[in-house]
């Protein structure tokens, strides 16, 4: 396992309830952290530098939670050595570097897998469910957010800066919520990408959240804000809206409204709040109504690490190269690219 930060120990700690599963190693710059939670989970072999952890002998998969400038070369290293992967999101910082990574995972014939952690959230199952019933009929739009006040995550860290993150709140938190969105519609297609970022607060020194990373002392040099109109397949339309600083009302707050010929269906999740956060909008008997499902919280990355452990275990790999995630990165890849040539663009005619 490589990395230290909240992904790499949310992953460690679910990898280490498994029984079929065996962390022989782990690696981050953090010396301290890295002897504490070698002592903590009985890791026997511990590294700096994740090259180190690669030579390991032996090993069967590698778990990725580093800054995201490095996913592609940690996976594309692993993959060459016939290692599974389980690759913390987004899956990379560029569709090139995406592509790259699910061709090694092809040609490795190994598992890439990325961690979409909040789709396994137990409000997302059970709208899911309701949405495979037919409650809500044909989804016509949709709208996703994911909104911060005060959540840049680590001002003059990896993340505000370009190279080592490859964007802001639309490449961090946005692709959870694209991921959402596409999983809940039943993945149609993107065809065309219309956004707008901005970079308002950051570059002023305000906005600055409570999860500090170790600070490299540069520039805040990604947006803030990003806002990205998607038409679908079948002619769908899907708004999504993201961002770690801006003046709204407090908190950090993200969800997903769904418009139904049917029924709709909304989920407001408030400070990664578990109970309370679905609606589902009917009519019963003609009257229009609205039904408060009681849902479970779900097990999030403890999901994700046990499916990809399942799928390894079960041997059939195929099917499970990243594909999916590649997809979410051209929607980002395009939104960006809109935001800067100040138009639409066209990912399939
Ligand atoms: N799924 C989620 O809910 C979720 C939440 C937070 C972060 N993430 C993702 O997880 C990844 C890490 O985020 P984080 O917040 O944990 O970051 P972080 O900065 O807290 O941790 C990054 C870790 O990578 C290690 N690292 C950096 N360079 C290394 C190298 N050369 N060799 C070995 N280790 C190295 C660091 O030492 C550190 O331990 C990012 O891709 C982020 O997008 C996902």
């Amino acid at each position: 396992m490589v990395g230290l930060g909240y992904a790499g120990r949310t992953a460690l700690e679910a990898f280490s309830e498994l029984p079929d599963v065996e962390v022989v190693a782990l690696a981050g710059l953090e010396t301290e952290v890295l002897k504490s939670l070698g002592a903590k989970f009985q890791v026997p072999q511990l590294y700096e530098k994740w090259e180190d952890l690669l030579a390991v002998d032996g090993l069967d998969a590698v778990s990725i939670a580093t800054p995201t400038q490095l996913h592609a070369p940690i996976a594309l290293a692993a993959l060459d050595r016939g290692l599974h992967v389980l690759c913390e999101k987004p899956l990379a910082r560029t569709v090139a570097e995406g592509t790259a990574m699910v061709e090694a995972a092809k040609k490795a014939g190994k598992v890439l897998k990325v961690v979409f952690n909040h789709r396994e959230r137990g409000d997302v199952a059970a709208l899911k469910h309701q949405i495979d019933e037919g409650q809500l009929g044909r989804i016509y739009y949709a709208k996703a957010h994911w909104m911060r006040r005060n959540g840049i995550p680590g001002m003059g860290g990896w993340f505000t800066n370009r190279e080592l993150s490859g964007g802001g709140p639309l490449i961090d938190l946005g692709v959870h919520i694209l991921d959402m969105a596409l999983h809940l519609l039943g993945e149609p297609k993107v065809t065309t990408v219309s956004a707008s970022t901005f970079a308002e607060l950051g570059p002023r020194g305000r906005g600055s959240g409570p999860h500090v990373v170790n600070t490299l002392g540069s520039a805040f040099e990604v947006e803030d804000l990003a806002t990205a109109y998607l038409r679908l397949e079948g002619g769908g339309a899907l708004q999504l809206e993201t961002s770690w600083a801006t003046y709204r009302a407090p908190g950090d707050n993200f969800g997903i409204e769904l418009f139904g010929t049917e029924g709709g269906a909304k989920i407001e999740v408030v400070d990664y709040n578990n109970t309370d956060t679905l609606r589902i909008f009917t009519d019963v008997a003609g009257v229009p109504a609205e039904v408060k499902p009681a849902t479970g919280a779900g097990l999030g990355h403890r999901a994700v690490v046990s499916e990809f452990v399942a799928i390894v275990l079960n041997g059939d790999w195929s099917a499970h190269i990243g594909s999916e995630a590649l997809l979410r990165t051209q929607v980002i890849d395009a939104a960006y690219a809109s935001a800067q040539a100040g138009r639409e663009v066209v990912l399939h005619d």
